[in-house]
């Protein structure tokens, strides 16, 4: 793992437009993450459709603006990583299409990237701190995934289970809008849960003993029922809660219940497992009671990535892209997309 490397990210897998440049897999150079979310927020979601369209306009420039952030031409490049999949494949299209144009202009090696191997590879941008030592237990909880995967090695993965229905993100996002609040819902909801009390609510937790696998559809029907109990009224996700629904208590009371679920399960692979560290990625890792609770109840260390590294960005497709092209990998100029692509390995 000596030869140094420059390799240059992209990312458009959902609603950030995303490129960066980073140096031997840990050493960020340049980052820019342009957000949809202002677009996004008026529809409760991503619109897929916006969000390739958003991806066209800026993709050129988030690319430009990086190269020259970072004061460097493709010419100080090694090779260009950009995601692959899983993800949206309309907006997947964008960010591969760019990256093969830039790849046949420069004659630069291109490499496609699983978008949930990118983020686990976000914690190896944090410099300061020591890499993590296998075998790690990881959980990535993002807005499309809740997987729980045994790491032996680099780019070695066995998938030990995930969500049989909504993804940890995904079920912030759906119980934010039942509640009113705006999107993306995990930092909403998480904002709301500060002034409530989650006890104040002893929601369904799904364990699925004797599995890996994951469930949060009970729980968000559970939030429903108690809003719906409230204000038989409601058309859920349709019209904003009345005045009187108690947000503050709901609120806490769902995020305690898949904090819950999550760390425990997480937990308890690690001891399975033996694994000697435990590594939490993707966007609801960003999650302040998650991480607290984390710390506070592993006798492993725990690595999380800084809060800006936690939601989709460039730099982590890099990161994975350092290690991939030393590993040899090397993709032909007409790889397709994968949108449901599984981290395997
Ligand atoms: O990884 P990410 O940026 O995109 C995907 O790959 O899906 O994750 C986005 C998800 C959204 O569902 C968002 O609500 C959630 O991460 N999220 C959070 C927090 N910040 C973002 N969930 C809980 N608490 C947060 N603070
Ligand atoms: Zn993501």
């Amino acid at each position: 793992m000596s030869q140094e490397t420059r390799i240059l990210g992209i990312e458009t897998s959902c609603d950030e437009t995303a490129a960066a440049v980073v140096e031997n897999g840990r050493h960020i150079i340049s980052n820019i993450v342009a957000s949809q979310v202002k677009i996004h927020a008026r529809y409760g979601g991503v619109f897929p459709e916006m969000a390739s369209r958003a991806h066209i306009e800026t993709i050129h420039q988030v690319v430009a603006n990086t190269l020259s952030q970072a004061h460097v031409g493709l010419e100080a490049v090694d090779a260009i990583a950009v995601t692959r999949g899983p993800g949206l494949a309309g907006s997947l299209v964008v960010g591969m299409n760019m990256a093969k144009g830039l790849a046949l202009g420069s004659g630069l090696p291109l490499l496609g990237i699983n978008h949930l191997e990118a983020h686990l590879y976000s914690i190896w941008l944090v410099e300061e701190k020591p890499e993590p030592a296998f075998p790690l237990i990881c959980l990535i909880v993002s807005g499309g995934h809740t997987e729980l995967v045994l790491m032996r090695d680099h780019l070695t993965y066995k998938r030990l289970g995930g969500t049989l229905d909504d993804a940890a993100g995904e079920a912030f996002d759906k119980v934010a809008r039942l509640l009113g609040l705006a999107y993306p819902g995990g930092p909403a909801i998480q904002q709301a849960a500060e002034n409530g009390d989650p006890q104040s609510i002893n929601f369904p937790r799904a364990w699925l003993e004797g599995t890996w696998n994951f469930s949060f559809s009970g729980l968000k029907t559970a939030v429903l029922r108690e809003v719906r109990e409230r204000q038989p009224e409601l058309e859920a996700g349709v019209e904003p809660p009345r005045p009187g629904l108690p947000i503050a208590n709901l609120a806490a009371a769902f995020q305690a219940a898949v904090v819950d679920v999550l760390v425990g399960k997480t937990l308890a692979a690690t001891e399975t497992f033996e694994a000697k560290e435990i590594l939490v990625a993707g966007g609801v890792s960003a999650n302040q009671p998650l991480r607290e609770a984390f710390q506070k109840r592993s006798e492993v260390p725990v690595q999380m990535p800084p809060l800006d590294l936690c939601t989709d960005n460039a730099a982590m497709v890099a990161a994975v892209g350092h290690r991939r092209f030393l590993a040899g990998q090397r993709d032909a100029l007409d790889i397709d997309v994968l949108p449901t692509w599984p981290l395997t390995g």
